[in-house]
């Protein structure tokens, strides 16, 4: 397949995204998100039965890394020098992904580990409830990597100093040191909440990610009109979220629904007025 046009906006692909990959030159993405299936050994479903994805490997851990190290490859290759990937797992399967990544990409080249923690759905009693995801995030090359500090928050400023312009400081021996009034930098524990049931950002489908959590991604890692990819968009929130945050961008799920569902979420979001261009897949 050639390389689609990107235009001012993006495309979204309904194919395998191994084969969609295989079709794009290098270096053309400035920031990949990717939230493959976890590795759970279940079948996810969504609100309606027929949204659906298997997250079934034969061969258990060996069978999953064989699905996913040939795409993980394609990731690397499709980063610009100045690029990032975010790489979204959870306990079952992160700490060998790491190792492999490690190795495609270089030790040197990690730069987080982000723990998205949230509080939503059952307590386990037999063990720690558990509530947070993984993300790695790995540059092409650490150093020329692209990087927006991002804040959130006050700092606690209470029985501190403040100059005659009422701003707060604290005394040190190079003199004042007064707050960023934008607040702290984020750090790499997240607490985004988990999308509600009656959340209107709800499609449906299953596993659907926060918007809030990829406002904080691609705000970190691109800039207005940079290329951000998405190769297991489920959804489309990374697309709607790039869409909305002036980026053009690329999509693929190698399933018919969810790519009919993001392709109406990106439609609703322009008013109606555009339709993304959709590419298929041989089958599809
Ligand atoms: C965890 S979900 C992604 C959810 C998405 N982040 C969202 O917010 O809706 C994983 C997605 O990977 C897709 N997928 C699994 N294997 C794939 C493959 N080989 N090629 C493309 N997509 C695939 C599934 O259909 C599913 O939609």
């Amino acid at each position: 397949m050639a390389m689609p046009r990107l235009a001012q906006t993006g495309i979204i692909a309904c194919d395998d995204n191994l084969r969609f990959m295989e079709g794009l030159p290098d270096a053309c993405c400035d920031l990949i998100y990717a939230d493959p299936p976890f590795g759970t050994g279940k079948r996810q479903t969504g609100r309606d039965p027929t949204q659906q994805y298997a997250d079934v490997w034969p061969g258990g851990i060996d069978g999953y890394l064989e699905f996913l190290s040939p795409r993980l490859e394609h990731f690397r290759r499709l980063l610009k020098t100045t690029g990032t990937l975010y790489l979204h797992l959870d306990w079952h399967t992160v700490h060998y992904v790491k190792v492999y990544l490690d190795k495609l990409f270089g030790y040197e080249n990690m730069l987080n580990e982000i723990i998205w923690s949230y509080r939503t759905g059952g307590l386990s009693t037999r063990w720690f409830a558990r509530k947070h995801d993984t993300i790695l995030v790995y540059a092409r090359q650490a150093g020329r990597h692209r990087f927006n500090l991002l804040r959130e928050g006050s700092f606690r400023t209470d029985g501190m100093n403040v100059d005659e312009d009422g701003r707060p400081y604290k005394n040190t021996r190079a003199g004042r040191l007064y707050f960023n009034p934008d607040g702290p930098a984020i750090t790499d524990v997240w607490e985004i909440p988990f999308l509600s049931t009656v959340s209107l950002e709800r499609t449906g489908y299953p596993t659907q990610k926060p918007e809030a959590l990829l406002e904080r991604i691609i705000r970190a890692s691109s800039n207005p009109g940079d290329v951000v990819a998405d190769f297991f968009c489920g959804s489309g929130t990374t697309l709607a979220v790039a869409q909305r945050l002036g980026r053009r961008w690329i999509g693929c799920d190698i399933s018919a629904e969810a790519v009919d569902i993001a392709r109406h979420r990106l439609a609703r979001l322009q008013g109606g007025k555009y339709d993304p261009q959709t590419v298929r897949g041989q089958d599809g």
